[in-house]
């Protein structure tokens, strides 16, 4: 496998609201439209959700890439993804097709103010034809706008709450965790096992 570590400073925002961020997949359809999926053009998935102990982990099965130009440009196939939360601050993302891994990032999520956090990833690829050294630009060149996106919604995410001085989340139908990952990051634990298993339009 190729390696590269990503460490992207200081973000304006909370270490949770990023992770519950990253572990909602909903999000890419209105915040990356275009660059991830796309709002107006969205592919059947099967989406299944697992409970660990301290973690949970989603995993969505589809029978092509998403519509986004990321993907329909980087990777060949897809029949799966992973994302898991290991608590408190990692969280690893999967992307697989038949012929096994394409991408895995590994975050952590480490906070560093009551309204600051820093996220450090390491991006794992398989061994193939690109030497490594163009597979991190190029995904970093990719990953950009993307992460710029995230960011700045993040940061007007943190000036409400300050606003406010408070929290009060709300959970929308497409929430299938709920409050698991607050449960879990506040040190909770939950029982194991497979919750969810639903088609969606995603
Ligand atoms: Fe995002």
């Amino acid at each position: 496998m190729d390696h590269f570590w990503w460490d992207q400073g200081e973000w304006r925002g909370t270490a949770f609201d990023a992770i519950e961020n990253v572990m909602d997949p909903f999000h890419t359809n209105e915040l990356h439209h275009g660059f991830i999926r796309r709002r107006d053009r969205r592919l059947p998935v099967t989406l299944t959700v697992e409970n660990f102990d301290r973690g949970i982990e989603m995993t969505i099965v589809q029978s092509e890439p998403d519509k986004g130009i990321m993907s329909r440009m980087l990777e060949g196939d897809r029949t799966r993804s992973r994302t898991r939360y290991d608590a408190p601050a990692g969280v690893q993302a999967l992307w697989e097709s038949d012929r096994g891994l394409t991408l895995c990032v590994t975050a952590f999520f480490t906070p560093v103010t009551k309204y600051s956090f820093r996220p450090f990833a390491c991006f794992t690829t398989p061994r193939r034809l690109l030497p490594a050294s163009v597979k991190k630009w190029g995904l970093k060149a990719f990953l950009l706008p993307v992460v710029r996106q995230d960011r700045s919604a993040l940061a007007a995410q943190a000036d409400v709450v300050a606003s406010f001085g408070t929290t009060r989340y709300a959970q929308g139908p497409g929430d299938l965790l709920g409050n698991r990952v607050h449960k879990l990051y506040r040190g909770g634990t939950l029982p194991p096992g497979i919750t969810d298993r639903v088609a969606v339009e995603l």
